[in-house]
């Protein structure tokens, strides 16, 4: 059977390799985000990729951290679909990352920060996924959100951190209610990352690109399809009894020496 699928941040980066995952599987995937023009060229080059094994990717636009816009997705996936397979909520970021000098200064900078990672990252990945309950296949369907090596380890503010770590006990409590409907719910929660638009304009490359590689036990940096590949074990038959979980994808990052 055909699984319909929607990924939050479909259009770049792990989101982006994660619609792909699903759409070499052959299944429909939506891919969810604010920039028309770049889920419209993520939906043709995957489908033109993929339509040998009937894969199909497309590309709705909404602003996840907005509840009428999710609300919005669920009735478009309600109207198209009737039910969604899998969820995965990858739309995120860290607002400090790429933020003019001085944006995080003071009280007013801290509240900045603090609210808009909060959005980015919290509010994109409850307001789907609350949106889409209803509608979540069940028995069978599957939620992921993508969380972060910094709910573990910080981030330097410690406002991207607490929005990943605020993910967790919600996939706790949700996996608690979903269970026994045959729904299970996880977080992937990568390390370092390259071939994504996170770090925006500082890139990837340099003494931070080496320091982070270093920590890795692998001795690399991760790439989208890593976190991909777990995320699709996770929604496959083999990992039915695995729920309310954090798999932390990082070469070893998180542990040091
Ligand atoms: N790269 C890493 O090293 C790393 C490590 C750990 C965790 N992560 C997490 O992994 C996830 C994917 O990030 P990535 O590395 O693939 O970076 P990315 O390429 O920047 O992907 C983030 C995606 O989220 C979408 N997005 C952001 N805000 C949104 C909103 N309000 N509504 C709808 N879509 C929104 C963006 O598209 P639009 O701008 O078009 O909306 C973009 O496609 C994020 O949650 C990130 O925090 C990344």
């Amino acid at each position: 059977m055909t699984r319909i699928v929607a990924v939050s941040g479909g259009g770049t980066g792990i989101g982006r390799a994660v619609c792909a995952a699903f759409a070499a599987e052959g299944a429909h995937v939506v891919a969810i985000g604010r920039r028309e023009d770049v889920l419209a060229r993520t939906a043709k080059e995957l489908t033109e990729r993929h339509a040998a094994q009937g894969g199909r990717v497309r590309a709705l636009t909404a602003d996840l951290a907005r509840p009428e816009e999710a609300d919005r997705v669920r009735d478009e996936l309600r109207a198209a679909h009737g039910t969604v397979d899998v969820l995965v909520n990858s739309a995120g970021g860290n607002v400090l990352i790429g933020a003019p000098d001085g944006a995080d200064e003071g009280t007013a900078g801290a509240a900045w920060h603090w609210t808009e990672n909060f959005r980015a990252n919290v509010l994109t990945a409850v307001l789907l996924t609350e949106a889409l309950r209803p509608v979540i296949a069940s028995p069978g369907g599957r939620i992921v959100m993508i969380s972060s090596i910094a709910a573990y380890r910080g981030s330097g503010a410690g406002s991207y951190a607490g929005a990943k770590a605020a993910l967790h006990p919600y996939v706790y409590d949700l996996a608690a209610d979903l269970g026994p409907q045959g729904v299970t719910v996880n977080a992937v929660a990568p390390g370092y990352i390259t071939q994504t638009e996170f770090f925006g304009t500082e890139g990837t490359a340099g003494a931070r690109h080496d320091l982070l590689v270093s920590q890795t036990h692998t001795r690399r940096a991760g790439v989208p399809e890593d976190v991909a590949n777990t995320v699709q074990w996770l929604c496959s038959p083999a990992a039915s009894h695995i729920t309310a979980q954090i798999i932390q994808v990082n070469g070893g990052a998180e542990r040091g020496r």
